[in-house]
């Protein structure tokens, strides 16, 4: 059973999203635990508060360490192994290696930071790694949460019905995927690609990986020095 725990601010953003797909049938299934705690809880004063003002200055409101802390300890103590992860745009990059590396973990503790940021404690002392999901700012790591658990949660087996579908991906071989194409074989009059129709197994193999190569040369020319073959 793979386990996540969210500490969060706004616990009511994730009230819908596993509730349907993949997600909803692992949960029932029992395959995927999510609890989702309210870091407010953790607060010992009558206002509950969560942020104060930056030591040295500026704008904006820092998260106190405080009860985020506490939520951690409740977290990890319930759940002994657990894997503390911390959301942020300075974290270091989370990509399908890192999914890949992470789904070995069974248990996570997911902490969304809101405001301009969370007191450099909780990350330093208080994490195993802070983690940003790519090179642009959101004003939480609520939705960055969302997209660790989708992405980590589908690469473990029993996950995604087709297993065979995960090896076929974009990025999984380290270059964008092949387009694909279903019924009907002429849409307002754009063809299928013919050696999709060509029943030639060796050729329909060719194109597709002719294709990835092309579009990650255009698309993500990055990409094309680490790509495994
Ligand atoms: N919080 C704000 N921006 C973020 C990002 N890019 N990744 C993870 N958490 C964030």
């Amino acid at each position: 059973m793979l386990h996540f725990k969210i500490l969060t601010i706004f616990p009511k953003y994730f009230a819908s999203p596993f509730m349907d797909g993949l997600l909803k049938q692992a949960i029932e299934n029992g395959v995927l635990r999510i609890d989702v705690q309210d870091i407010r809880e953790f607060t010992r004063d009558k206002h509950r508060t969560v942020d104060d003002t930056p030591y040295g200055g500026g704008a904006g409101m820092v998260m106190k360490p405080e009860p985020i802390v506490f939520a951690i300890k409740q977290a990890v103590a319930d759940a002994k192994a657990s894997t503390v992860i911390v959301f942020s745009p300075k974290g270091k990059k989370f990509d399908q290696a890192a999914a890949r590396r992470l789904s070995r973990h069974k248990q996570f503790v997911l902490v969304c930071g809101r405001y301009e940021g969370i007191d450099e404690r909780v990350p330093a002392f208080y994490a195993d790694e802070e983690l940003s999901i790519g090179d642009y700012v959101l004003s939480g790591g609520e939705a960055a949460a969302l997209v660790f658990i989708e992405s980590v949660a589908r690469l473990v087996p029993g996950f995604v019905g087709n297993d065979e579908s995960l090896v076929r991906e974009s990025y999984e071989n380290g270059l964008l995927e092949y387009p694909q194409y279903t019924k009907p074989r002429t849409f307002e009059g754009h063809e299928v690609p013919p050696v999709l129709l060509s029943g030639n197994h060796r050729a329909i193999e060719q194109w597709r990986s002719e294709q990835s190569l092309k579009l990650t040369a255009e698309r993500r020319p990055d990409l094309l020095g680490a790509a495994k073959k």
